[in-house]
């Protein structure tokens, strides 16, 4: 069985470093190498503390082609990466194809596999967060629905899916990113703060191209009653330079972290702040509260279960917010995602597909 994986941006990494990992297991199990995997990496994101240092420290094998799409806009980012996916598939000849997440190099190498006719797995299946003027959004709806294979991280997405009438090859696995928080959790940074701080993530087109979304939200950091600790992602922190974007005196702003600096910081910090998709979970497997600054999430499981509240950009309910996650001691439920052999499960499923 020949899998081609295709990754891009940073969340990818996170995911397939657990899959690309139970690859290993597999044939190291069966004495030969019954999986051969290769890493197509569109080059959607391309810092070093973007990118490499995920592939260095979670040892994921390194990808056998890097296609330097970079960026652009949408249709022209994803239009390169169609082209350049289609001729990796012609000359690779591949069984399976798999995705993950919702980015546009998800959405490129589902699209390019389906016209190929290879059957594509999607790992992260049946997310929604039913906003479509956001890019993510049309990314997961048009991959779910080109997809033979549909790992879901939770029952609310495969019951979405169905919804949507996807019924057939869906299957409930739960998420590789709480076997990633899992294993590599050993391997956070020792990060020892003077004093109680939050940790903030902001990177989504919706508040970093809407200024008063952005302003928004730094007002609500600014009466933080901790420090706050922002992990800047390159999109931020060029819409701030531009726009001239002060930031309060109480934000401490850093490069991006890598993943095990990152599982440092969750570990330390009071509670999270972010927009992010996957930050929201990580908080949750850590047991930390989060804020997420956003009018609506897919991981509407961690709302429900009183890990996560929605407080928009609204300054107010963003302090409000605030005091919730210093204060509130009330119990979340554990394995919403699974048992952390989210990975095992979806090599189990993709080594018997036909
Ligand atoms: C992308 C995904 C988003 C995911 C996020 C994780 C899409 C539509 N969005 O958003 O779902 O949550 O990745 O980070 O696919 N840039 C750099 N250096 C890099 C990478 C990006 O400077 O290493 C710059 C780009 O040049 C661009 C901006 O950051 O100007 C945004 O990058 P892009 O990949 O378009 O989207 P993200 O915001 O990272």
């Amino acid at each position: 069985m020949h899998i081609l994986t295709i990754v891009g941006a940073r969340p990818q990494f996170v995911k397939a470093a657990v899959v690309s990992r139970a690859i290993e297991a597999y044939n190291r199990d069966a004495g030969a190498r019954l999986i051969t995997e290769t890493i197509v990496h569109t080059g959607q994101h391309y810092d070093y503390n973007m990118s490499d240092v995920f592939f260095d420290e979670m040892e994921i094998p390194k990808p056998a082609v890097n296609l330097s799409i970079g960026s652009g806009k949408h249709g022209e980012m994803t239009g390169a990466m169609l082209a350049a996916i289609e001729r990796e598939m012609i000359d690779r000849k591949p069984d399976i194809t798999l995705v993950y997440g919702d980015t546009n190099s998800t959405m490129a190498g589902a699209l390019a596999a389906a016209k190929l006719h290879i059957p594509v797995a999607h790992v992260e299946a049946g997310l929604r967060s039913f906003n479509r003027t956001m890019p993510e959004e049309i990314n997961r709806v048009v991959t779910d629905h080109v997809s033979s294979i549909l790992f879901c991280p939770s029952d609310a997405s495969a019951k979405q899916l169905a919804a949507e009438g996807v019924t057939s090859g869906v299957h409930v696995v739960g998420d590789v990113m709480y076997d990633a928080a899992l294993h590599y959790g050993g391997k956070a940074a020792v990060v020892k703060p003077e004093a109680p701080f939050a940790l903030c993530t902001i990177h989504r087109a919706e508040n970093t191209d809407d200024l008063g979304r952005l302003g928004g939200i730094l007002e609500g950091l600014a009466k933080s009653p901790v420090q706050v600790i922002l992990a800047l992602h390159p999109r931020t922190k060029a819409v701030a330079e531009k726009s001239g974007v002060k930031w309060p005196a109480n934000v401490r702003v850093c490069e991006p972290f890598s993943y095990f600096n990152m599982l440092g910081y969750l570990k330390a910090c009071s509670f999270v702040i972010t927009d992010s998709g996957g930050l929201q979970k990580e908080a949750y497997f850590f047991g930390r509260k989060c804020i997420t600054v956003r009018n609506e999430t897919e991981w509407t499981e961690l709302v429900e279960s009183g890990a996560n509240r929605l407080a928009g950009t609204d300054p107010e309910r963003i302090i409000s917010a605030m005091g919730w996650a210093m204060n509130d001691s009330a119990a979340v439920p554990d394995s919403i995602y699974g048992n952390g052999k989210a990975g095992e499960k979806i090599v189990d499923i993709i080594k018997d597909f036909k």
